[in-house]
């Protein structure tokens, strides 16, 4: 029995788990509906992708969610999975499913998926006969992608480095990039039953002013991570950052930069897909406001040529969103991009050739980091802060970048800490910048760019 094979029955062993059955599962995948691929979706090519978040703790609720969606006219299901799950704590995960269903009180954030298991979820999943996309921020998805994949759940967000940087104080790194090699391996397995199973990189991170530069450079890593298990077909993302331009010059790069590393790693027979997010950052409690946010973020995402869009809904500052608002923001985003026809095509030569030679500088400095494996050299450089995430939490990142917003509200870096920015791009971000201003101004600016579309 080959190692993984091994580890995954160490895995699914788990006393949560209900007498997994491998084979039984490999026979689903085999057989599986393409409809259920999201990868069968992206190469008909046809429209850009919509898709929702969404999940709640009872199945009856899921699946009314769902009905919900596609009276919407949705193109991709969302699976959110709730914050115990997430952490591995199925045993409260399970209290708490019980404790909703006796109650119709939610009483967790997300559909507890190891709970109910893959018996019960394939039949809701096949069901609607829709790809589904499963959300979580998982740093050891193990159990969850197996359960996922068994339940008829072809795209798995999530990669170490997007998945623990933004929610994690101290998980271990090393810890995560292993768990998600796993990952990587069961998808690339999977991928050659049947169509490919979508892996997709959750490019906002922090949301809060990431540079383009780190953003990109995190979703090339985990792509080539990912490639290198032998997944064939990857999702690139990043989120509104609040310029349009910055927005339309990063799908340029990051679409150029993708296709540019996969070949470098002899992988160019893999599907890049891009997935742009609409708003992550704080968002108006004013709900009308919040639509008019929404809909600009579908212009952008048009603009920028996405594959798919992640939609967020009016309620979005108050919480979980209620299904009658979350089905609403489907339909509208729907109707714009239906209504939106002759687009310019815009290109910033400047900036592109900034933010490529800068993304270029941070790639050599990782692959020249001297450890044997890549997840070793993408380690090395999060601990030595040649990638640097803005306003993580997690202990190994070194927090010593700072970004600001300049006059037309794009991300510029003002102090590099160790990340390799070339000194003619270091320049020409600060040239942008009204740097005149005290060290007191700048902080108070930077503190109240959380709430800027407020
Ligand atoms: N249902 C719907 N949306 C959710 N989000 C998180 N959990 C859920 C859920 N259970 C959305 C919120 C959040 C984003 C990351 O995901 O909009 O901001």
């Amino acid at each position: 029995m080959s190692l993984l094979q091994e580890e995954r029955e160490i895995i699914l062993s788990n006393e949560h788990v209900d007498n997994f059955d491998f084979a039984e599962v490999e026979e689903f995948v085999k057989n599986a509906s393409k409809e259920l691929f999201i990868s069968h979706h992206f190469a008909q090519k046809k429209k850009m992708l919509v898709q929702p978040r969404g999940g709640f703790p009872t199945y009856k609720k899921q699946f009314a969610l769902n009905e919900f969606f596609v009276n919407a006219n949705v193109d991709v299901l969302p699976l959110t999975i709730d914050s115990n799950t997430r952490l591995n704590d199925y045993a409260t995960a399970k209290k708490m499913l019980r404790l909703s269903e006796e109650n119709e009180v939610d009483m967790l954030n997300g559909y507890p998926l190891v709970n109910h298991g893959y018996r019960t979820t394939r039949k809701m999943v096949t069901h609607f006969n829709k790809p589904v996309s499963l959300r979580h921020g998982t740093p050891d998805a193990r159990l969850l992608i197996e359960t996922a994949i068994a339940s008829g759940i072809f795209e798995i967000e999530g990669g170490p480095i997007t998945y623990l940087l933004p929610y994690s104080k101290n998980f271990p790194l090393d810890k995560a990039f292993l768990y998600w090699k796993y990952v990587e391996k069961v998808c690339a397995n999977y991928s050659k039953l049947n169509l490919p199973i979508n892996r997709e990189s959750f490019g906002p991170l922090t949301a809060t002013l990431v540079p383009p530069a780190i953003t990109i450079v995190i979703q090339l890593l985990e792509m080539l991570l990912s490639l290198e298990e032998g997944v064939k077909s990857f999702s690139v993302s990043f989120s509104q950052t609040g310029s349009m331009n910055q927005d339309i010059v990063m799908g340029h790069v990051i679409k150029k930069m993708a296709k540019h590393y996969a070949e470098q790693i002899n992988c160019s027979d893999a599907t890049i897909n891009l997935v742009y997010h609409q708003w992550m950052g704080a968002f108006p409690t004013n709900k009308d406001f919040a639509e008019q946010l929404i809909n600009m973020s579908t212009v952008i995402a048009s603009m920028v040529g996405a594959d798919k869009i992640i939609t967020k809904t009016r309620e979005e500052a108050s919480g979980i969103p209620t299904k009658e608002a979350n089905a609403k923001t489907v339909a509208n985003t729907q109707y714009t991009l239906g209504i939106l026809n002759g687009l310019p095509n815009i290109v910033d030569e400047e900036e592109e050739e900034i933010l490529t030679l800068e993304v270029h500088a941070i790639m050599e400095a990782v692959f020249n980091d001297p450890a044997d494996t890549l997840w070793r050299k993408v380690f090395n450089s999060i601990k030595n802060g040649t990638i640097d995430v803005p306003f993580s939490p997690h202990i190994i990142n070194h927090n010593e970048m700072i970004t600001i917003r300049d006059a037309n509200k794009n991300i510029r870096i003002i102090k590099r800490g160790n990340v390799p920015i070339p000194d003619r791009c270091f320049e020409y971000e600060k040239s942008k910048c009204d740097l005149t201003k005290d060290t007191t101004s700048i902080v108070n600016d930077i503190i109240h760019d959380i709430g800027i579309m407020q």
